[in-house]
């Protein structure tokens, strides 16, 4: 019974399995499946008889092996002969007709099997009695290397065959390969674990495959697919394609995309389709082979030592090209991105020439390491731009250049800004800089912003190809005459278009604000803008610091600064030898705490004069860490903001923007002039409803100083829950503690009650 039960289930997974892998149409989620696994498992640990090699448990069992094994193929594994160009394919053609007799009508009606030419690596494997025994690669087509316990793993080749009216011995010959999906799945994998990542998907194959360790090839999403067969204890009948299906049905996948076709006529019209829809198949495919589907015309052709002559692969122009950069440029996106770009050598590549190349952003000119005067590898897929793949660098020049940044924007002039850690650099030139004009005028106009109804994006492509449109101001200087002489404008729109426009002065400050396009500045950050600044003026003298707050030491972690406390906690008495000063760094980078560098050790003893001072501090007070004055303001927001606001044209088009009438209730933000905290000064402690940062951060930019440890100048001591011996002291010397309700008072103006 038990054993019945086990078929069954194993049964019911491998018609899953090939569900999932081969049809791409699962029937079941995956929840599901897997209780069908642990139902398996279960049983077979019950009844350890009855676990067989080919049950789906079985995929991964093989330990590493020091090296693959040598196979000797019973059939020699042959390759494909190429045809470049029709020219080739007509010739290879009228070779068929000439071998097999046949007059220029019947040539015509020939059938061949056409199917795609998958880019990956040909495998041999061979089932006994139903069970996958052996897999090997082509090796040099007589002998191969034994990868059975590596192909065991992939998931869409059975470990049995479906049915019963297999032959005794099958060996199925087909590619293994991976999908695009699979591919960059396992390059962003690779490269969140800052491992080396793939070129391409036919060498992510190769590598998964080749490996000694099975159970590193069965993290890896490859797949299998069937197109041929090499020992057989059957005779195949009349047809290749009749055999393939078969094959398909014991579950052995076969290419989605076989067919048969007659005649050249016939397969000039299947590589003229698929190579249309090469981009979309999710794999890369580098032709089409055609084989005569007639095994007795097979037979009559025979082969050479290196390829059939029944058979053929079709190529498509290669996709790849080697070239020099012989220069990079720096072009501006309507967003502002500067984005470098290789100018090429002109190279024939997949069909056209290529001279340019885009190389994305800065990050990726590091990360390929491309200098003026390298030699490189172009691929192009379709109608995609160009890129660069790789450098060759041992061809580089000695006086090859690296690539460097520009400092002004190529269009306009303003300055580049790329943030720390930020793979994109742009233009500052926001509201001035010609590349941008379409996109800014357009964000300014959009309802979130100035909402000026009726001003789209093709009015505004026209109003700027006119000349009418320069910058955001030159809206409120249209004249309903100009509007009422455009393309598709009447004088009844044109006088709506006026009217939206001079409503649209009456705004709010973060509508404004907002209009302004400053990269990352979206309606909220917008509106927190709005709310701590009092106008334009105050906000467009702020600097990064009014924005965020750096605090710590550079070259200290956060790891290194909770090491030291925590160091200096457990060894309360532990102190230098003498008393100068000098001597704290020395004497901490001597301790060897682990985590803590000697530079991070050095920059300590540099900030603190005595090693009790640093056993009072926060650890936020010793890591490098910012905080941030505004809401949703970050280093880089405040990059973009202080940049934006940095350039003299920007701040002369708010200028203009402002005398053409745009107004908002005026109001005071807690201004950075307001400050009624200044002079006093804090110390905080214990849990409290908001981080310390955020307190502290808060206080600060109400002009209070807040320090690390009570003393007798301390004006407050706020404490949260559980506060412990700052508490005390406080208590001690007697400094007012307060908690975060009569904070809010205190901050309001009003008695504090302590
Ligand atoms: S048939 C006897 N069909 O291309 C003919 N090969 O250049 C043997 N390949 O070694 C090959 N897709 O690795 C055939 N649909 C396909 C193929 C294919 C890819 C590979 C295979 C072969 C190489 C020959």
């Amino acid at each position: 019974q038990a054993r019945e039960q086990a078929e069954r289930l194993r049964d019911e997974i491998r018609r899953h399995n090939y569900r999932y892998y081969v049809l791409d149409d699962p029937e079941i989620p995956d929840s599901e499946y897997d209780l069908l696994i642990e139902a398996l498992k279960d049983l077979e640990a019950a009844h350890p008889d009855l676990a067989t090699p080919d049950s789906p448990t079985q995929r991964v069992g093989a330990e590493p092996r020091p090296d693959f094994a040598q196979v000797r193929h019973r059939l020699p594994m042959i390759s494909l002969d190429n045809a470049m160009s029709d020219v080739e394919l007509a010739e290879f053609h009228r070779r068929i007709a000439t071998g097999l007799g046949l007059s220029r009508e019947s040539a015509a009606g020939v059938p061949y099997t056409a199917e795609p030419k998958l880019d990956g690596l040909a495998v041999s494997i061979r089932y006994e009695d139903g069970s996958l025994v052996q897999a090997a690669t082509r090796g040099d087509g007589t002998t191969g290397e034994d990868i059975t316990q590596n192909v065991r793993t992939i998931p869409s080749v059975p470990l049995r065959l479906l049915g019963s009216d297999w032959p005794a011995v099958l060996e199925v010959r087909g590619e293994v390969y991976m999908t695009h999906l699979g591919f960059e799945r396992l390059n962003a994998e690779a490269a969140a674990r800052g491992d080396k990542t793939f070129a391409n998907p036919r060498n992510a194959a190769a590598g998964s495959l080749r490996q000694l360790d099975p159970r590193i090839t069965a993290t890896r999403p490859l797949a299998f697919c069937c197109y041929g067969w090499g020992e057989l204890s059957l005779d195949p009948g009349e047809s290749q394609l009749a055999m393939l299906k078969r094959i398909a049905d014991w579950r052995v996948p076969v290419s989605r995309e076989l067919k048969r076709v007659l005649g050249l006529a016939g397969c000039q019209g299947y590589f003229q389709d698929l190579g249309a829809r090469r981009d979309g198949l999710g794999y890369d495919i580098d032709g089409v082979v055609f084989k005569l589907d007639r095994i007795s015309d097979q037979v009559a052709l025979g082969a050479t030592a290196h390829h059939p002559r029944w058979a053929i692969a079709r190529k498509f122009p290669a996709q790849e090209a080697l070239t020099t950069v012989e220069s990079v440029e720096f072009q501006v996106g309507r967003t502002g991105a500067v984005t470098p770009v290789a100018r090429l050598k002109p190279v024939h590549v997949g069909g056209v020439t290529v001279s340019n190349a885009t190389l994305h952003n800065m990050d990726e000119v590091e990360r390929k390491d491309v200098r003026i005067g390298d030699t490189v590898y172009v691929r192009r897929a379709g109608d995609v731009i160009p890129e660069i793949v790789r450098v060759l660098p041992e061809r580089r020049p000695a006086d090859a250049r690296p690539v460097a940044l520009p400092a002004q924007c190529p269009v306009c002039g303003s300055d580049v800004i790329r943030p720390a850690g930020e793979a994109v650099a742009r233009c500052s030139g926001g509201l001035y800089c010609p590349a941008q004009r379409k996109e800014e005028i357009r964000h300014f106009a959009s309802r979130k912003a100035m909402d000026i109804e009726g001003l789209g994006e093709k009015l505004i492509d026209q109003l700027v190809d006119l000349g009418l449109l320069r910058e955001p101001a030159d809206i409120y200087r249209l004249t309903q005459e100009q509007l009422a002489g455009l393309e598709r404008m009447g004088e009844k729109s044109a006088a709506n278009l006026i009217e939206a426009r001079e409503r649209s002065k009456e705004t709010s400050f973060a509508r404004f604000i907002y209009a302004l396009g400053i990269r990352e500045v979206g309606e909220a950050t917008a509106a927190a803008l709005a709310a701590r600044f009092d106008g334009i003026e105050s906000l467009m003298a702020a600097r990064e610091p009014d924005f965020v707050r750096t605090r710590g030491l550079r070259g200290v972690g956060p790891k290194a600064a909770q090491s030291v406390l925590a160091w200096l906690e457990e060894h309360r008495d532990a102190r230098p030898e003498g008393t100068d000063p000098a001597d704290l760094g020395e004497w901490l980078a001597s301790l060897r705490i682990p985590g803590v560098s000697r530079p991070a050790a050095l920059a300590l003893g540099q900030a603190f004069r005595a090693v009790d001072e640093l056993r009072g501090a926060e650890p936020a007070d010793l890591y490098a860490n910012t905080t941030s004055l505004v809401e949703g303001v970050g280093p880089v927001v405040a990059a973009h903001i202080a940049g934006f606001f940095a350039q003299a044209h920007n701040r002369e088009a708010i200028a203009r923007l402002i005398e053409s009438g745009i107004r908002w209730p005026a109001h005071s933000a807690a201004a950075p002039s307001v400050r009624p905290l200044a002079g006093k000064t804090f110390v905080i402690t214990g849990t409290l409803s908001r981080p310390r940062d955020a307190i502290k951060a808060q206080l600060e930019s109400l002009g209070a100083k807040v320090t690390g440890s009570v003393s007798k100048n301390t004006h407050y001591l706020l404490a949260g829950e559980e506060a412990g011996s700052k508490l005390e002291t406080a208590r001690t010397l007697g400094v007012p503690v307060i908690g975060e309700l009569e904070l809010a008072a205190l901050i309001s103006g009003a008695p504090t009650g302590s």
